[in-house]
């Protein structure tokens, strides 16, 4: 198994989440490839702490990235920093030839994602992925298979999101993915919304156009010193586009809700597809449970069917086990390393995101601010990176 030497570029909340995944890579069977943390880099050195105690392989401590770069070891890079670093650190590690798992939205805004796309483009020989998880949930990995199989008859409708609660409390103190400076103009559509999209980019719909409704509900918040500063991203952003297969030219509703205050819900990512001959319903919520209504004439009867451990990369894990987060961020690793070392993902819904389908989610998000603005429908641009 080939080993492949990682930096990791923000030590902060998933920074750790990868460092966690590549500590039990013996979870996986069969694995091509697997990573080995050799260097960090974070802002604070506190951040340092838990690297040092759980990582004592890793033999580079940087405060400034760029020695991160400047070490030969380093081959692959996560970058899990702010938005508004995301342009400076993956050109970086592109042009240092390193390959990169990016954090999403992969950019703070389009023209810096464009920058990115086209230092990538002038680099063909680095390997660039969007980090995003919720492909790999088992009960996903099912409506994959019957979109690969074309089962679900005439596309009626899709509607996909991602609903947070932790905001509903405004006594919350602010933190920077609550401040356009550094979360950027799109605010939670940066934050959740490739999450929200990866799934029905992957299956190849286009939003051809969007209506969007965009809330800033809190627009203050504590600082945590005692004062109140103003907290100007968007919190919840509602998504209405004319969806279109390409593969048939049809079109159907699609909707994407990205909401950071979603009473109840605390991290719930959710898909529904209904079609004339198949319809699925799927939620975080509940993440052992698919939704199906196999449709063959007669009554329509939506039944349940229990998901287990039944993953795009073969675990040790028994197939009637749960799944969670921290599984499919693994899996989602394990897609990374895979097509990282041999060329391709061993399925269409068994690879990371794409340059090509981030791009596709901003040109999206930023036809949502002006449809925002203008309370217009807008076209979405349908360029490719
Ligand atoms: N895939 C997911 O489910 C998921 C979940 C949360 C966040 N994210 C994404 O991950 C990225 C990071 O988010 P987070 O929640 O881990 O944030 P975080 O605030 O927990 O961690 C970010 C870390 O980066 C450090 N940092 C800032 N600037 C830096 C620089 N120039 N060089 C080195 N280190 C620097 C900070 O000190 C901090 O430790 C964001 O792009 C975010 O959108 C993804």
């Amino acid at each position: 198994m080939r080993t492949v030497r990682f930096g990791v570029i923000g030590c902060g909340l998933m920074g750790r989440e990868f460092a966690s995944a590549a500590a039990r890579w013996c979870h996986l069977l069969h694995t091509e490839a697997r990573p080995e943390i050799v260097a960090v880099s974070n802002r604070r050195s506190p951040a340092f702490d838990w690297f040092r105690q759980h990582f004592p392989a890793i033999g580079q401590y940087a405060q400034d990235y760029r020695d991160l770069l400047a070490n030969a070891a380093v081959e692959a890079v996560y970058v899990a920093v702010p938005h508004h670093f995301h342009q400076e650190v993956c050109c970086a590690a592109i042009q240092a030839g390193k390959h990169v798992m990016a954090e999403k939205p992969v950019g703070i805004d389009l023209a810096a994602h464009l920058a990115i796309a086209e230092c990538a483009a002038q680099h063909p020989g680095i390997f660039v992925r969007c980090a995003s998880q919720f492909m790999f949930f088992p009960a996903v990995q099912r409506i994959a298979a019957l979109l690969e199989r074309r089962a679900f008859g005439r596309v009626l409708e899709v509607n996909a999101g991602f609903l947070h609660t932790s905001d509903l409390d405004p006594n919350k103190p602010i933190n920077w993915k609550r401040i356009v400076e550094f979360n950027g103009q799109y605010g939670v559509l940066g934050d959740l919304g490739m999450h929200v999209c990866a799934v029905p980019f992957r299956a190849g719909w286009e939003p051809r156009n969007v209506r969007a409704v965009l809330s800033n509900i809190v627009p203050q918040r504590p600082d945590g010193h005692g004062a109140q500063v103003p907290c100007d991203t968007w919190d919840n952003a509602t998504l209405l586009c004319e969806g279109c297969d390409p593969a048939t030219g049809e079109s159907f509703p699609m909707t994407f809700k990205m909401q950071r205050i979603a009473p109840g819900e605390k991290n719930t990512w959710y898909l529904e597809i209904l079609g004339t001959r198949t319809s699925v319903r799927f939620s975080t919520r509940d993440p052992k449970r698919l939704e199906l209504l196999e449709y063959a004439g007669g009554e329509p009867v939506w039944g349940q069917v229990q998901t287990g451990y039944e993953t795009a990369f073969q675990t040790v894990s028994g197939a009637i086990f749960e799944f969670g987060f921290s599984d499919a961020i693994l899996q989602m690793w394990a897609a990374f390393l895979h097509e990282l070392v041999t060329g391709q993902p061993p399925a269409r819904f068994a690879g990371c995101v794409t340059l090509d389908e981030v791009t596709r989610s901003h040109h999206l998000f930023t036809a949502a601010l002006a449809s925002h603005a203008n309370q217009s429908v807008e076209p979405v641009c349908q360029d490719r990176a």
